[in-house]
């Protein structure tokens, strides 16, 4: 425990939502989140649209952070933001902003990786959620990343599996689109699984070796079936939607299932984290519960909030790096290919 006050402002930008937060000694204490609605129209992310509107919102939102938190700027330690991996024009916006801002106040600037922030959001201090003992596994799912990850301690992580193309709330957002659901499509194949025959259709899982993912082929999977079955039946996606959607959900779930197996029969290592916008999956969730008992695993999952794109995971990385004064110079530029 520290007996000095450590506050940190945390941004984050390296996608399509515009973050900040302030963190006291490990306690989250805002977390504001500005989403941008204007990609829905288009079906993804439109990378030059998502760094102008970081730019109309990064202002408000660090104002709305400190105000929440009941801070002035002048209290601050430290000043963390995303350096990468993300969209270049999305992490310049942040990655500038921090380093005018701390040097303006000149106090130290603290360059976070966005995926080690996606797993260190399980270190936030929060009161009902247990942290995962090192060494553990930490899957990060989400619509930009796929990666399995051993991590031996805050800064210590190997990635042992990722995926070779698309992300796997990709192949929910894709298949989604094709059955003419809204982006993104995640949450409602969710809901709709929860209805339907997770056995109606079966779709072949990817052949893909060791522990990487690979979800294109899955995408074209799907859209072949649905094309094959509109052909003799017009009307096949409205009669047999929630069908649909839970055997595509319950495919996917199959697929992360079967790589966990491995990777844990591979490390020896039975403590899984999980983290990013597709841990909110409710049939994953179940998976991974039920493997507790099914195949002795223990999993955590943080807090809500923390799971999607957020400015609290990049400020609890800034706290670790603070107390190690490990801090960035003036020049670090923003990474898009940063890797762990
Ligand atoms: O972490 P996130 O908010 O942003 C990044 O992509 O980095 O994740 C968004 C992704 C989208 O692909 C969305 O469809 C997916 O998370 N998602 C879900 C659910 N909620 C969000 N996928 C499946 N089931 C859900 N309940
Ligand atoms: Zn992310």
């Amino acid at each position: 425990m520290t007996s000095q006050n450590i506050y940190i402002l945390a941004i984050e930008s390296s996608c399509d939502d515009t973050a900040a937060a302030v963190m006291l000694n490990g306690k989250i204490l805002s977390n504001i989140v500005a989403s941008q609605k204007i990609h829905e129209a288009y079906g993804g992310v439109v990378p030059e649209l998502a760094s102008r509107a970081h730019q109309q919102n990064i202002v408000p939102v660090v104002d709305q952070a400190l105000k929440k938190a009941g801070i002035d700027k002048s209290q601050l330690s430290a000043i963390a933001f995303t350096r990468g991996p993300g969209l270049m024009g999305s992490l310049l916006v942040g990655t500038s902003f921090a380093k005018s801002l701390a040097f303006g106040l000149d106090i130290p600037l603290i360059d976070v990786n966005h995926m080690q922030a996606h797993i260190l959001a399980h270190f936030i201090e929060e009161t009902d959620f247990k942290k995962p003992p090192f060494p553990f596994l930490a899957m990060t799912i989400s619509g930009g990343h796929t990666q399995i990850v051993r991590v031996d301690s805050y800064f210590k992580m190997v990635v042992i599996g990722e995926t070779i193309d698309d992300a796997v709330g990709e192949a929910f957002d894709k298949s989604g689109k094709l059955l003419g659901l809204g982006y993104p499509a995640g949450p409602e194949i969710d809901r709709r699984a929860k209805l339907g025959n997770p056995k109606a259709f079966a779709f072949t899982k990817p052949k893909v070796g060791g522990l990487n993912f690979s979800f294109s082929g899955f995408k074209t999977a799907v859209l072949y079936f649905v094309q094959k079955q509109v052909k003799l039946n017009p009307n096949f996606i409205e009669e047999n939607l929630n069908d649909i959607c839970a055997s595509i959900q319950y495919t996917i779930i199959g697929i992360l299932i079967d790589k966990l197996k491995l990777a844990t029969k591979q490390t020896d290592i039975k403590h899984i984290a999980i983290g990013g916008g597709v841990s909110a999956n409710s049939g994953i969730r179940q998976a991974l519960k039920d493997g507790e008992h099914k195949f002795g695993w223990t999993t955590y999952v943080p807090k809500f909030e923390y799971t999607t794109d957020n400015a609290a995971m990049i400020a609890i990385v800034g706290y670790l790096k603070f107390l190690e004064g490990d801090y960035a110079a003036q020049n670090v530029m923003a990474s898009s290919r940063l890797k762990i």
